[in-house]
């Protein structure tokens, strides 16, 4: 599944850098949060990253600059993107990227994190492999730790048709300054590959990894940001 679920992001990485540009998906105000939430990390001590779907890191990385991390680990499934992460990244200590599947990613670490970060790539795995992703991050954590998850997620007793719905007609209506043959690309990648869960799919799965009740700190729309403590 992972080689059709990232083509985009591997054929035409560039789409989804000019959608985060537009704010579309509320880039800018996410990731002023995720780095407050590094920054009250970081005065705690040092402490170790992981990114999971990390793409270009383009975003998180004046986040890591504020907020200098031990270490970064950055895992994408895009050569593409991650050749681009480079450049982003540039200046940070112990940077480590990695062409991977997350999930095979957490499950083999050889260490363990005090931060795991994901920013809009959960979704693309199915509820099968989330719950597994949420056991080996659980698994992953030092005592202490925090998951922070960024990502679309439907209404609780929303189905997955009408969140697509009423994303795909948001997508279209709002998204004004995407070309119409990109906007059929991003539509289709949507509609194929997004799997986003409820709140609560996503805090039983936690709470079954061992995980505490977790804090939506977060949201614009479906865009959430969720904390979940070990
Ligand atoms: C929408 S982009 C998000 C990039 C960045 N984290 C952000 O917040 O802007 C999703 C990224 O997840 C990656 N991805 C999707 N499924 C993956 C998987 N199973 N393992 C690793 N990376 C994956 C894609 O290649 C893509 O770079």
């Amino acid at each position: 599944m992972a080689d059709d679920e990232t083509h985009l992001f591997r054929t035409s990485w560039s789409l989804y850098d000019a959608l985060a540009a537009e704010n579309y998906m509320f880039h800018r105000e996410i990731y002023t949060r995720i780095a407050e939430l590094l920054r009250q990390r970081r005065e705690s001590g040092p402490y170790e990253l992981l990114d999971l779907g990390c793409g270009n890191a383009r975003f998180l990385a004046p986040c890591l600059r504020a907020a200098a991390p031990a270490s970064y680990k950055g895992v994408d499934l895009s050569q593409a993107a991650l050749d681009e992460a480079r450049g982003y990244l540039d200046g940070l200590e112990k940077v480590s990227l990695h062409c991977q599947d997350m999930l095979q990613a957490v499950c083999a670490a050889p260490n363990t994190f005090d931060t795991i970060f994901s920013g809009y790539a959960v979704h693309h795995l199915d509820a099968v492999e989330k719950q597994q992703l949420f056991h080996a991050c659980a698994a992953r954590l030092n005592p202490g730790g925090v998951f922070i998850l960024v990502d679309v997620v439907r209404e609780e007793g929303q189905s997955r048709a009408d969140y697509l719905d009423g994303y795909l007609r948001m997508m279209r209506t709002q998204w004004v300054k995407v070309r119409p043959e990109d906007m059929e690309a991003a539509c289709a990648h949507v509609a194929a590959y997004d799997f986003p869960e409820t709140v609560s799919d996503l805090a039983r799965m936690a709470a079954a990894a061992g995980l505490r009740e977790p804090a939506v700190v977060e949201r614009f729309g479906p865009h959430h940001v969720i904390i979940f403590h070990r």
